[in-house]
């Protein structure tokens, strides 16, 4: 096993990271970096808990390696919103009790995002879908159906 320095962008600023040439994005955005916005469920892919975006793209970073990120834009829930201005889309599971642990919560916000930039106005089949890769334990769904549709309502206001 090799340790090596990873350089890429994190919510925007410029960031270092030595990482292992087996240490995954989701440990190096933990363990290095201090975000707590991905968090580790599964581990292979299945629960989208440790989801962020790299390069606009959704990403399960418990499968991607660390150094793979070198170069790239790297977004988690931290780059998002924030308490005092948050995203419309989290405006939007707020309002509809979308969550209740909140576990899943990153994931499904940034799967959302990434969603509603592909599809303004997507139906009830396209939010599951877009979704379907984003467990939920706890809200059986319908909430955050409803919300990602509020979500799409909301991006489409202008912005006060
Ligand atoms: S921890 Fe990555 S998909 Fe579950
Ligand atoms: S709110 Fe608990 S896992 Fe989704």
């Amino acid at each position: 096993m090799s340790s090596e320095d990873v350089t890429f962008t994190l919510n925007g600023k410029p960031v270092r990271a030595a990482v292992n040439d087996v240490d995954t994005l989701v440990d190096a955005l933990r363990q290095n970096c201090g975000v707590a916005g991905v968090r580790v469920g599964c581990r292979n892919g299945d629960c989208g808990s440790c989801t962020a975006m790299v390069d606009d793209e959704c990403v399960k970073t418990c499968l991607m390696l660390a150094g793979r990120a070198r170069g790239s834009e790297v977004v988690t829930l931290e780059g998002i919103g924030s308490l005092d201005h948050p995203h419309p889309v989290q405006i939007a599971f707020m309002e509809h009790y979308a969550f209740q642990c909140g576990f899943c919560l990153p994931g499904m916000v940034l799967s959302t995002i990434s969603l509603l930039a592909r599809i303004p106005h997507p139906d009830e089949t396209e939010i599951r879908d877009a979704l379907s890769g984003n467990l939920c334990r706890c809200t059986g769904y319908e909430n955050i159906v409803k919300a990602v549709q509020r979500a799409a309502q909301l991006l489409q206001q202008p912005a006060r």
